[in-house]
């Protein structure tokens, strides 16, 4: 595979903001004008071969957090619809306490926080101890009926150890939930490895899709545990079947799909986990980290820049926040910006996010343009 054909990025920009929302690979773009074409010309007269291609789609999403079956896979339009259908498809009892941390990304707490007026209490773990996992494990007392963190967090980059939480939940009884948006399609992910329940994800990010296409997973066990608040033909187990006046909610996690899929959206998801399965995410992430290992050490070799980033081997992700001595972090995200440096100003400072094909050439050309 040629990473310099998949990516014709513009020459002009130096694209380190993966962790916001990614470029197209080449074939992604041409998936979907070949679905524009075929639309002009055809419009749906090969709709099984839609649903083909989104049929693969679950399968490639299922195979890359290690599912073992699509039928635990539903699509969603992003992250936070997936953990609004979770928030508000779980029985809350009076009393009950959900357990986040203190960097989560909103769409993660915002929703955990809605569910006040039920008599659910939210309570925020701060992850700046040595050992964040412990931290969060001591927190999951008798009240807790849900865990929900990301696997990385959006403003410093921080990982945790989705296995040991996935492990203390499930001897406690306790649902856990992951955002996973930050990881996947840069790391690799085994949600049984994790014992996640719910894990959820838009495709726009390290996936390397469009915007407004999610992947939600959800557990055997907990797939009951979820009430429904969405209805229409799509999510009954006799899809299709019009003329039927009687229906059961689908078996599998169709059930979370009320309506009409996003063909276009699965034609791009699709083309981008391609290249991702192809290339191999182990091979993604060695390559990943190698370029976060490369830049990391151009930041430390310029005298005025401070990483935020816990650069300890085991809590390395796509993400490197730094701060400038002197210049504010807004002012520096600004000049880079003008600069074709796409980055993003969070977690303190500003934060740069390549993925496994960003060239170290360009990697260095954006940390010369970080002024003394
Ligand atoms: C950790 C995390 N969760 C969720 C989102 C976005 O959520 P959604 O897919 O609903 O737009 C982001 C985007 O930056 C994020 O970093």
């Amino acid at each position: 595979m040629s990473l310099h054909q998949e990516f014709p990025l513009d020459s002009s920009i130096c694209y380190l903001n993966h962790a916001a929302v990614a470029p197209w690979p080449k074939r992604t773009a041409d998936a979907v004008c070949d679905f524009a074409r075929e639309n002009t010309q055809r419009g749906a007269a090969n709709y099984p071969a839609w649903m083909k291609v989104e049929q693969t789609l679950r399968n490639r999403l299922a195979e890359l957090i290690g599912a073992q079956s699509p039928r635990n896979i539903a699509l969603q339009k992003n992250t936070s619809e997936g953990l609004s259908a979770i928030a508000y498809g779980l029985n809350w009892r009076a009393g009950d306490t959900i357990v986040i941390t203190d960097q989560e990304f909103p769409s993660n707490r915002i929703v955990w926080e809605s569910l006040a007026d039920k008599g659910v209490t939210l309570c925020e773990v701060s992850l700046t101890s040595a050992s964040p996992e412990h931290a969060i494990i001591d927190a999951l007392d008798e009240s807790v009926r849900l865990l929900s963190v990301s696997s990385v967090q959006y403003g410093t980059g921080l990982v945790l150890d989705l296995d040991v939480l996935g492990e203390a939940c499930s001897q406690k009884g306790i649902l856990f939930c992951v955002d996973a948006i930050q990881s996947i399609g840069a790391l690799p992910f085994n949600v049984n490895q994790c014992q996640a329940d719910f894990v959820v994800a838009d495709g726009h990010k390290w996936m390397l899709g469009p915007e407004g296409l999610a992947l939600f997973y959800v557990s055997d066990q907990a797939m009951d545990k979820l009430s429904l608040n969405q209805y229409g033909w799509h999510m009954v187990e006799d899809r299709g079947n019009y003329n039927v006046k009687t229906w059961e909610v689908a078996q599998d996690a169709k059930r979370f799909e009320c309506g009409s899929p996003n063909m276009m959206g699965a034609y791009a998801l699709n083309a981008s986990l391609s290249l991702l399965l192809e290339y191999g995410m182990d091979n993604v992430q060695r390559e990943l980290l190698s370029k976060v290992a490369f830049l990391e050490q151009a930041l430390i070799r310029h005298n005025d820049l401070e990483l935020i980033t816990d650069t300890e081997r085991t809590r390395r992700s796509g993400i490197l926040t730094f701060r400038h001595r002197k210049i504010s972090s807004e002012s520096l995200y600004s000049q880079l910006m003008a600069q074709g440096v796409i980055c993003a100003c969070r977690g303190g400072g500003v934060r740069f996010s390549p993925h496994f094909y960003t060239p170290e050439s360009q990697l260095a050309r954006a940390v010369e343009l970080i002024p003394a």
